[in-house]
């Protein structure tokens, strides 16, 4: 097919809920894509955050096809012997607790509300507090965690049980704990909300707080986790430990999982009957995730995230000297933003055309989400097309 005949019918077929670039890819390798007519882009996406070991890495290739062979799904009726291992693993490097997986972040961060309900419920507690600009997902009760009001309007009545403090301001948090109050839910970096980086008082005064008054502490590391930031959780910059963490994007290198952690006394909570997820889990999913998981340590993806991902903050950063409307560069890992004084559609477009892909978010944050198997080189070669973007938008 031609990416023309594949537009056509996204529109004829397609629920419209997606604003989409004009561009439909038909295979990957590394960091690279290539479009229906063979043309090449240089990926800083991965997927939004998914596609951590680039594409075709042969680990994971390898692991899908064989497990695909011998078995894909048996539903959550019987033990699996991948999901278990995958438990294993993930509480082992996280909070010590046990895992409820499902297939996406949303869903996630759902169980981990439920959870939290269930908790609150002991003593007639059910509120949450959580924080502007945030982003926790597009089902209804998600929508009503996200404390933006673009994502809510027309779905009204929303849940309820959530309060909005400011990202940033300690006190903004204090004022809205209430006798009804169980839980503070946090990213500790804001992704869809403009690469906001957590300041450290910031996210060690949470965890103070959730612990003076006996709320949970719950970070949404959907896009933050599986060594994305340059640790393998993003709150392990902070010197603190969650009551609850939620995974989803990194964690299978693009198969659909998702994954709550919590620790191993609230875990108990959600007994028999009280939460599922057919897919949750299955042979190829799980399966999927323990290859990435052993190629992000074997292949030292934690400490290349860190090391690479300064190097294009600072790159990005020599930028800045040179285009007065770039106003800051910020992130942790690679997981970079680039705020702009102007609509950053623009730059993302002229990018697009050079071969570069790259994102926009809340209108003037570029957001840069490489795998994190991208070379220097690489780096390189997107600053240079970003470099002529800009050029181009300075002359204009
Ligand atoms: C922090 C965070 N939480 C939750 C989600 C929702 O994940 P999903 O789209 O897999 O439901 C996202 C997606 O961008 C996210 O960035």
């Amino acid at each position: 097919m031609k990416t023309e005949e594949i537009i056509e019918l996204t529109s004829q077929y397609i629920i419209p809920s997606y604003r989409r670039i004009p561009v439909a890819f038909k295979e990957g390798r590394g960091i690279r894509l290539w479009d229906m007519e063979g043309k090449e882009y240089l990926d800083l996406i991965a997927g939004l955050a998914v596609n951590s070991l680039g594409y075709g890495h042969p680990k994971l290739i390898q692991t899908i096809n064989e497990q695909a062979k011998l078995l894909i799904h048996t539903s959550n009726l019987f033990h699996i012997q991948p999901q278990v291992e995958l438990a294993e693993k993930l509480s082992k490097l996280s909070l010590g607790g046990k895992v409820f997986f499902c297939n996406s972040g949303a869903e996630a961060n759902e169980a981990a509300i439920k959870l939290t309900r269930r908790f609150g419920s002991q003593n007639g507690r059910y509120e949450i507090i959580t924080m502007t600009g945030s982003f926790h997902g597009r089902t209804l009760t998600t929508i009503a965690a996200t404390a933006q009001r673009k994502y809510q309007q027309g779905f009204e009545p929303l849940p309820e049980g959530f309060k909005y403090a400011v990202f940033n301001d300690l006190d903004s948090v204090k004022d809205l704990v209430a006798p009804t109050t169980c839980a503070i839910m946090t990213e500790v970096i804001q992704g869809e909300g403009g690469v906001n980086v957590g300041r450290e008082d910031f996210i060690v005064g949470l965890r103070q707080v959730c612990d003076q008054y006996n709320l949970l502490l719950i970070m949404d590391e959907v896009q933050t986790g599986m060594a994305r930031t340059g640790r393998m959780f993003v709150y392990e910059h902070y010197g603190i430990t969650p009551d609850i963490i939620t995974l989803a994007k990194g964690l299978a290198g693009g198969i659909p999982i998702g994954a709550m952690v919590a620790k191993r006394k609230i875990s108990e909570l959600l007994g028999p009957g009280t939460h599922a997820s057919t897919f949750g889990g299955n042979f190829l999913s799980s399966r999927a995730a323990l290859a990435t998981l052993e190629v992000i340590l074997g292949e030292d993806l934690i400490e290349k995230a860190q090391r690479l991902g300064n190097y294009l903050m600072e790159r990005l950063t020599g930028l800045k000297g040179r285009y007065s409307f770039i106003k800051e560069v910020r992130g942790k890992g690679l997981m970079v933003g680039l705020e702009l004084e102007i609509p950053g559609e623009k730059i993302v477009e002229k990018c697009f055309r050079r071969g570069l892909l790259i994102n926009c978010t809340v209108e003037k944050v570029l957001r840069f989400l490489p795998p994190l198997t991208i070379s220097k080189e690489e780096i390189d070669e997107a600053i240079q097309i970003l470099d002529q973007a800009f050029r181009e938008v300075k002359e204009e």
